[in-house]
C-alpha cells in the first residue's frame, strides 16, 4: 500500500505557497501534497438536476464529512415515496392459478375455466399443495382500474414473489425480479412495485393480470402482500430485501466546494477516492471526469486542466447510484471510504507507482526490489534521479539506492532497483515487523516528489501435503469472513471500528482475514500488517450470473480487469495479504468456458504481482474441477463441501475459503418446555440458540484432521447488516456472527477462544435465571482449553469431564435448575488453572457505563466505544433486561452511533437511545477536533443513572479545507 505521509509541498517545490484555510491548505500556510478532502461537503438525498453545475445552488442541502453512507441515517425513507400516481395493492384476494408453463397465458382471453381458485398470498405448496422444485406456475386476475383515473400511470404492489416472476398487465411485460433458467437467481425476498403505463391501461373497464413464477427451491408463488412498514431505517418493502437489511439507498448527490491558490498553477492536481458505494459520476466545475461502477474500488481522477485558481471556486460534485438489489449483504450508500487531493509536480511517482518486493530473503539478508513507475507530464524530457531509502521499524535508515534515467516528455518510465538489506526481521503474526521506504524523486536538483511505502519482509508457501508455512514455520490459518459493514456506524469507514473489530478477533485467537467478498478499505489492510494477520484479499461475489438484479453482473464484461487490477495494484504491498481471491461462489464454476473465464482472470492476478497465489471460493468444487474453473488457481478455495478436502487430497494446494454458516443469536438460547421437558429450538422468534454451534464444531475437527488443508475462514467474525438468513422481516440483521453487531461475544467466541488459544480459558453457557423451570434440566455447556472441568452449582460438584472422553468440544452437564451459582472449575494435570462462574442474577438496579478507551485523540474521527450495562444490586449484568436506556452526551464529543445486537432490533442505529439487549447495549462516542472532555450520562425508568468521563486529546490538527 502507497503509505505516503502528507509532505508538505512546500519541501518539494522550491516557492513557498500561501493558501487560504479554505483552499485546502494546512493551518501553516503549506498545501499538503496529499491532504484528506473529507470535510466541508454537501448532500442531497434523492435524484436532482443540475447539480454537476458549478452555479448550482446547494445551500439547503446537508452539510456533512465523509466517510458518509446516508442510508443508515434514515435519509433514503425520504425518496422511497414514489412518483405521484395511484397505488393499487393487489395481492389479497381471490386469483386464478394454474401449475406448469406456456407464455400465451400471459394474453387476456387465456381461458382459465380449468384454473384453480386459490386465496392469497400464500405459497403454492399451501393453496394447492403443489411441491416439486424447480418447477413453474401461474396467477391471473382481473382488476378494474376507475375512470376518473385515465391518463394516468399506476403502480401495482405485487408483494413478495417466491422465486423469480414475470408480470404481464393486458398482456405486456410490466416487471420482472430474479432471472428465469438457465441463469436462476431468486428474488424470493424482494418486493414487487411496478409501474403500468397509461397506454396501455382500460380506465373504467376490466384489466387483465398474468404473472408467470418460477420456483427454485421450497416456497413457490405469491406469498407475502408486502405490507409496507417503516420502523427507524428498516423499511420492510426496501427493494433490497433482506440482503441490503431492508435498507433503502436509491440516488444520492455529494458537492464540495474548495479555492486553490494562485500559486500552484502548473502542478498537477489529483482527486482520490478509496471507494463510493457505488456507480458513480463526477464532475469538476461541471466537467464530467468519469463515472465507476465498482462501490468498491478506489480510484484517481485529474482535476488539472479544469480547475480554477485564488478566489475563484471549484465545485466537486458527485452522483451516487444505488439500485437495488445489488447487493447479497448491506452495501451502505454514498462516499463511505476517506477521499484525498493531491498535489504534484508535473514529474512525479504516478498513482499507486512503488511496488515492493523481496525475491530473496534468507536470515541474513534480503533483496528488496523497488519497482517505480515516474510520471513525466512536463513537455520537455527530464533527467530523473529516484533515491530510494529503505528505514527500519526505529526510523534509521537500513539500506539505500539511487538510480538515474531519462522519463520522456508526457510518458511513464520504470524504475526498477534491487536493494541488498542486511539482517532483515522478517513480518510474522507475533512481531508484525514493518519497513518503509522513502522515495525522492529529483529533477534539475530540487526534490520534484516524495512518498513513502510501507512493506514488510516475509515468505510463505501453500503445499499440497502439508497446508501453509509462513517464514519456513507451519502455520494454521484461523481465519474469519468479514463483511465491510461497522455494525452502527453502517459502510462509513473508521479506521479505530476496524482496528476494534481486529482486537476482538485477535483475543479470540483469530489470525487470518478474508474481505468478503469485495476489495476492503485500505485502513484495513494498513491494520492487518501492523497487527500481524494474515489476509485473502477478494475481488468479487458475482461474474456475469448475477446473484442480484443490479448487482456487478452488468460490469462485468466491461470492468472486471480494470477493478481487479486496480485492487492488487493498490495493494500489493501489504505484507498481510497472501491470497488474491477471484470471487466467491461465482455461478460460472459450471460454465462450459469457466476454465478460460477463470484464467482470464488468474492471469490479471499473476500479470499484476507474480508473488502470491490466486485463489477462488468454490461453493460447488465438483463442478469447478469438471468444468475446469479451478484449475487455473494456484490455490483450491472451498467453501463448505468438507467432505471435498480428502478427494482432492495431496491433487491441490487448499484452504478452506468459507465455513461454518453457523447461527446464534447473543444471550438467546431457546429453550422451551415439549411434552414435559425442557428442550433447545432451533427457531423462536426469529432468535436462535448459543447452542447452535454443531457446524462450527465440525469444521474445526474436520480442519483438525485435514493437516494438508492451509485452514479455515469461516462465515463470519462479526454479525453484519443484511441477510438474515434463516429469517427474514422482522428480522434484519445476520446471526452468522461469533460476535455480534456491537462486537459483544456470543457464546461461540468461547468455543474459537477454546480451540485457537493457549492460555487457560474456560466459560459457562447459558446464564442462570430460568425462574419457573425449577427442577427441569438445563444443558449446561463448558468451552475450555483445559483437559477437565468440574461443575458445581451453589458449592455441590456435579462432576468432573474430560475432554479426552468426547467427541465434542464441549463439556455437557444436564443441571436440574434451582437459583444459585454455577461455578466451572478447569484442571490441567488435576490441578486447577482458572474457573468460571455464572449467578442467578437479581433485578434490574442500575446502568455501569464501561468504555473501552477513556483517553482518544481530538481528531474527529476517533472512537471509545461505551458498553451499557443492566446490573442487579450486585453489579452483575441482567441476561434478560431490555430496559429502554438514554444518552446524553456534552462537551467534544458526539454519539456515532447505538446499538444492541438484536438483529430483530428496528430501532435507528443514529438516536441517543437504545433498549438493552439481555442486559447489554453500546453507544460509540466520537471525538471532535477540539481536545477537551466527553461526559456521557445514561438514564433509564427505575434505574440508577450512569455518569463517564473521556479525554480528547493531542489534537491532530485535521487540515481544515
Ligand atoms: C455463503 C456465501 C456467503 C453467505 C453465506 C451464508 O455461501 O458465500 O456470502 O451468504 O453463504 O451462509
Amino acid at each position: 500500500m502507497l503509505n505516503i505521509k502528507q509532505i508538505p509541498i512546500t519541501c518539494l517545490f522550491s516557492a513557498v505557497l500561501i493558501a487560504t484555510v479554505n483552499s485546502g491548505c494546512a493551518d501553516n500556510g503549506k498545501i499538503e501534497k496529499i491532504q484528506s478532502f473529507d470535510t466541508g461537503w454537501r448532500f442531497y438525498a434523492g435524484e436532482i438536476n443540475d447539480a454537476e453545475k458549478l452555479e448550482y445552488n446547494d445551500a439547503s442541502w446537508l452539510s456533512v464529512n465523509v466517510p458518509h453512507d446516508w442510508s443508515i441515517e434514515g435519509h433514503s425513507q425520504f425518496q422511497t415515496k414514489k412518483e405521484d400516481a395511484p397505488e393499487f395493492n393487489i395481492v389479497k384476494g381471490e386469483w386464478k392459478f394454474s401449475k406448469g408453463d406456456n407464455l400465451l397465458w400471459k394474453d387476456p382471453d387465456t381461458d382459465e375455466s380449468s384454473w384453480q381458485i386459490v386465496k392469497l398470498p400464500s405459497t403454492w405448496e399451501e393453496h394447492s399443495n403443489y411441491t416439486p422444485d424447480n418447477v413453474y406456475g401461474w396467477y391471473r386476475r382481473e382488476l378494474t382500474i376507475p375512470a376518473d383515473l385515465k391518463g394516468k400511470d399506476i403502480f401495482i404492489n405485487l408483494g413478495k414473489i417466491d422465486d423469480a416472476d414475470e408480470t404481464y398487465f393486458n398482456g405486456v411485460k410490466v416487471g420482472s425480479m430474479g432471472s428465469f433458467p438457465p441463469n436462476y437467481v431468486s428474488a424470493w425476498d424482494i418486493f414487487r412495485y411496478y409501474k403500468v403505463p397509461h397506454e396501455i391501461i382500460h380506465y373504467g373497464g376490466k384489466n387483465s393480470l398474468a404473472v408467470r413464477v418460477f420456483d427454485g427451491v421450497i416456497g413457490g408463488g405469491i406469498y407475502n402482500e408486502g405490507e409496507k412498514i417503516t420502523e427507524g431505517p428498516f423499511e420492510s418493502t426496501c427493494p433490497g430485501g433482506s440482503g441490503a437489511g431492508y435498507i433503502n439507498a436509491g440516488t444520492g448527490w455529494y458537492r464540495k466546494e474548495f479555492k486553490l491558490p494562485e500559486n500552484i498553477q502548473g502542478k498537477r492536481v489529483f482527486i482520490e477516492f478509496d471507494g463510493v458505494y457505488m456507480n458513480s459520476d463526477i464532475w469538476i466545475n461541471g466537467v464530467h471526469l468519469g463515472n465507476r461502477p465498482y462501490g468498491y474500488s478506489s480510484f484517481q481522477y485529474e482535476l488539472t486542466q479544469h480547475l480554477n485558481f485564488g478566489d475563484k471556486k471549484n465545485v466537486l460534485a458527485v452522483r451516487v447510484n444505488v439500485q437495488q438489489p445489488c447487493s447479497r449483504w448491506y452495501s451502505g450508500a454514498g462516499i463511505y471510504r476517506n477521499v484525498r487531493l493531491t498535489v504534484t509536480d508535473p514529474v512525479h511517482i504516478a498513482h499507486w507507482g512503488t511496488y515492493v518486493t523481496t525475491p530473496d530473503v534468507s536470515g541474513k539478508e534480503a533483496t528488496v526490489r523497488v519497482e517505480t513507475k515516474i510520471r513525466n507530464q512536463s513537455v520537455s524530457a527530464q533527467n530523473v534521479t529516484l533515491e530510494i531509502v529503505i528505514v527500519d521499524e526505529f526510523g534509521r535508515e537500513a539500506a539505500s539506492s539511487s538510480s538515474l534515467q531519462e522519463v520522456e516528455a508526457d510518458s511513464i518510465s520504470i524504475f526498477e532497483q534491487f536493494i541488498k538489506l542486511p539482517e532483515p526481521k522478517l513480518w510474522s503474526l507475533e512481531n508484525p515487523t514493518l519497513y518503509h521506504i522513502e522515495s525522492k524523486v529529483h529533477v534539475n536538483g530540487r526534490i520534484a516528489d516524495a512518498s513513502e511505502t510501507t512493506f514488510g519482509i516475509r515468505t510463505f508457501e501453500f503445499t499440497t501435503d502439508k497446508g501453509f508455512f509462513l517464514n519456513g514455520r507451519h502455520l494454521d490459518m484461523k481465519g474469519v469472513c468479514l463483511h465491510h459493514d461497522l455494525g452502527c456506524l453502517g459502510a462509513a469507514v473508521n479506521k479505530r471500528a476496524i482496528e476494534r473489530q481486529l482486537e476482538i478477533m485477535k483475543s479470540m485467537g483469530c489470525n487470518a482475514i478474508r474481505t468478503s467478498h469485495n476489495p476492503p478499505a485500505p485502513e484495513l489492510l494498513d491494520l492487518c500488517d501492523r497487527m500481524g494477520f494474515l489476509v485473502m484479499d477478494e475481488a468479487f461475489d458475482e461474474w456475469i450470473r448475477s446473484k442480484t438484479m443490479f448487482g456487478y453482473g452488468q460490469f462485468f464484461n466491461e470492468w472486471s480487469e480494470r477493478d481487479l487490477a486496480d485492487m492488487i495494484r493498490r495493494d500489493r504491498n501489504h505484507p498481510s495479504i497472501i491470497l488474491w481471491s477471484i470471487g466467491n461462489e461465482i455461478p460460472e464454476q459450471d460454465n462450459t468456458n469457466a476454465y478460460e473465464m477463470s484464467k482470464r482472470l488468474v492471469d490479471i492476478c499473476h500479470r499484476e504481482d507474480p508473488t502470491r497465489p490466486v485463489t477462488s471460493g468454490c461453493n460447488t468444487p465438483e463442478a469447478a474441477v469438471k468444468s475446469g474453473f479451478s484449475k487455473p488457481l494456484d490455490v483450491f478455495g472451498i467453501n463448505y463441501s468438507m467432505p471435498f478436502y480428502q478427494t482432492v487430497k495431496g491433487k491441490a494446494k487448499l484452504v478452506g475459503s468459507e465455513t461454518t454458516s453457523a447461527v446464534s443469536t447473543r444471550g438467546e438460547y431457546n429453550l422451551v418446555m415439549d411434552s414435559g421437558m425442557l428442550k433447545i429450538k432451533n427457531e423462536l422468534d426469529n432468535q436462535c440458540p448459543s447452542y447452535n454451534d454443531t457446524t462450527a464444531e465440525s469444521t474445526l475437527k474436520a480442519i483438525k484432521d485435514a493437516s494438508w488443508v492451509a485452514g479455515q475462514f469461516l462465515w463470519t467474525g462479526f454479525d453484519y447488516i443484511g441477510e438474515p438468513s434463516p429469517f427474514s422481516w422482522p428480522s434484519v440483521s445476520s446471526y452468522f456472527g461469533i460476535v455480534d453487531l456491537c462486537g459483544f461475544p456470543k457464546d461461540r467466541y468461547y468455543l474459537y477462544q477454546s480451540q485457537w488459544t493457549d492460555k487457560p480459558m474456560i466459560h459457562i453457557l447459558p446464564h442462570w435465571n430460568w425462574q419457573g423451570f425449577e427442577g427441569q434440566e438445563v444443558p449446561v455447556w463448558c468451552y475450555s482449553n483445559c483437559e477437565s472441568v468440574e461443575l458445581s452449582l451453589n458449592a455441590k460438584s456435579l462432576g468432573e469431564k474430560k475432554f479426552c472422553d468426547t467427541e465434542d468440544l464441549h463439556l455437557e452437564w444436564k443441571v436440574p435448575y434451582s437459583p444459585g451459582t454455577l461455578k466451572a472449575v478447569a484442571k490441567n494435570n488435576g490441578k486447577t488453572v482458572c474457573t468460571d462462574e455464572v449467578p442467578t442474577v437479581g433485578a434490574p438496579v442500575k446502568i455501569i457505563l464501561t468504555p473501552d478507551r477513556t483517553e482518544i485523540s481530538a481528531d474527529g474521527e476517533d472512537l471509545s466505544y461505551v458498553k451499557v450495562e443492566i446490573v442487579d444490586q450486585e453489579g452483575r449484568v441482567c441476561p434478560n433486561a431490555d430496559n429502554l436506556v438514554k444518552f446524553k452526551i456534552k462537551g467534544e464529543g458526539i454519539i456515532a452511533g447505538v446499538d444492541n445486537g438484536n438483529p430483530i432490533s428496528h430501532e435507528y442505529f443514529k438516536s441517543s437511545e437504545r433498549k438493552a439487549f439481555h442486559g447489554l447495549a453500546l453507544v460509540v462516542i466520537q471525538s471532535t477536533d477540539k481536545a477537551g472532555e466527553v461526559k456521557l450520562q445514561a438514564t433509564s425508568d427505575g434505574l440508577k443513572k450512569s455518569v463517564i468521563t473521556i479525554e480528547t486529546k493531542g489534537n491532530t490538527a485535521k487540515i481544515a479545507q
